[in-house]
C-alpha cells in the first residue's frame, strides 16, 4: 500500500487543529496507519527549533533569513527522520503546516525573494512533496479576533508570529492566494467560515479518492 502525504495550510485561527484530529479518526476508523505531524516541530530537533522560532526569549532580533533557514532546518530533519520512513511503510502523513507556509510567511509576509525562498525550500524536502493540501480560509478579521483571543489565554507565555501586525497576515493571505492559483490541482481551498462537520465533510471528498484502500478495511 503506498503511503499518502497531505498538508494543511492557513492562517491562524483557521480551525486546522480541529479537522486535523476529525480527519485522523476518520482514516483511522479505516484501518489506516496514520502518522500526525506539525511543523515548526515534529521531531525532537524540530521542537527545539519551534521553541526558538516562536517563545524563546531571545528570538524577538530573529531575522527573516534566520528564521527561514530555521523553518528549513526543522523541516529538512523532519522529512528524513518521519515523513519519508512513514510514506514507506505506507502510512497516511498529516502534517500541520509544510513548505507552503514557508512561501506565505517568510515569502509574502516578511518579503524574502520568492526564488531564494524556493532554492531552500527545495533542498530542505528534495522530492518529498505532498500530495494534497488543504488550505482552510477564514478572512484576516476572523483569523485577527481568535488570533487574539489565544494570545490572552495562552499569556504569559508569548509567540512571535501571534504578535505581527495586521500587514503581515494581509500579506500572508495574498501569498496562499498566489500559492493556490500556481497549483490548483495540488491545492484546494476550503471555505473555513462554516460549522465543523460541514468542513470535515468537504475535506473527506479531497481525501477519500488518495485513500481507496481504506474502503475494504
Ligand atoms: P502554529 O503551529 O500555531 O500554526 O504556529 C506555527 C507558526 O509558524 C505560524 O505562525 C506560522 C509560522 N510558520 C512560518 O512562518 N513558516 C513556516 O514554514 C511554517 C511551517 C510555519
Amino acid at each position: 500500500m503506498n503511503g499518502v502525504f497531505i498538508t494543511f495550510e492557513g492562517t491562524e485561527g483557521s480551525g486546522k487543529s480541529t479537522q486535523i484530529a476529525l480527519l485522523e479518526e476518520r482514516l483511522r476508523g479505516r484501518g489506516r496507519g496514520v502518522r500526525l505531524l506539525r511543523e515548526p516541530g515534529g521531531t525532537p530537533i524540530g521542537e527545539e527549533i519551534r521553541h526558538t522560532l516562536k517563545h524563546s526569549p531571545h528570538n524577538r532580533a530573529m531575522t527573516g533569513e534566520a528564521e527561514l533557514l530555521l523553518m528549513n532546518a526543522s523541516r529538512a530533519q523532519l522529512v528524513r527522520e518521519l515523513i519519508r520512513p512513514a510514506l514507506a511503510a505506507g502510512e497516511v502523513v498529516l502534517c500541520d503546516r509544510f513548505y507552503d507556509s514557508t512561501v506565505a510567511y517568510q515569502g509574502y509576509g516578511r518579503g524574502l525573494d520568492l526564488t531564494e525562498v524556493n532554492r531552500i525550500i527545495d533542498f530542505a524536502v528534495g522530492e518529498t512533496r505532498p500530495n494534497l493540501t488543504l488550505l482552510l480560509h477564514v478572512p484576516p478579521s476572523i483569523s485577527e479576533t481568535r488570533r487574539k483571543i489565544r494570545q490572552r489565554q495562552t499569556e504569559p507565555a508569548r509567540d512571535r508570529f501571534e504578535e505581527a501586525e495586521r500587514a503581515f497576515f494581509d500579506r500572508v493571505e495574498q501569498g496562499y492566494r498566489a500559492i493556490l492559483a500556481a497549483e490548483p490541482q495540488r491545492i484546494k481551498w476550503i471555505d473555513a467560515t462554516r460549522e465543523i462537520p460541514v468542513i470535515s465533510g468537504e475535506i473527506w471528498q479531497w481525501v477519500e479518492p488518495w485513500v481507496p484502500a481504506v474502503m475494504g478495511g
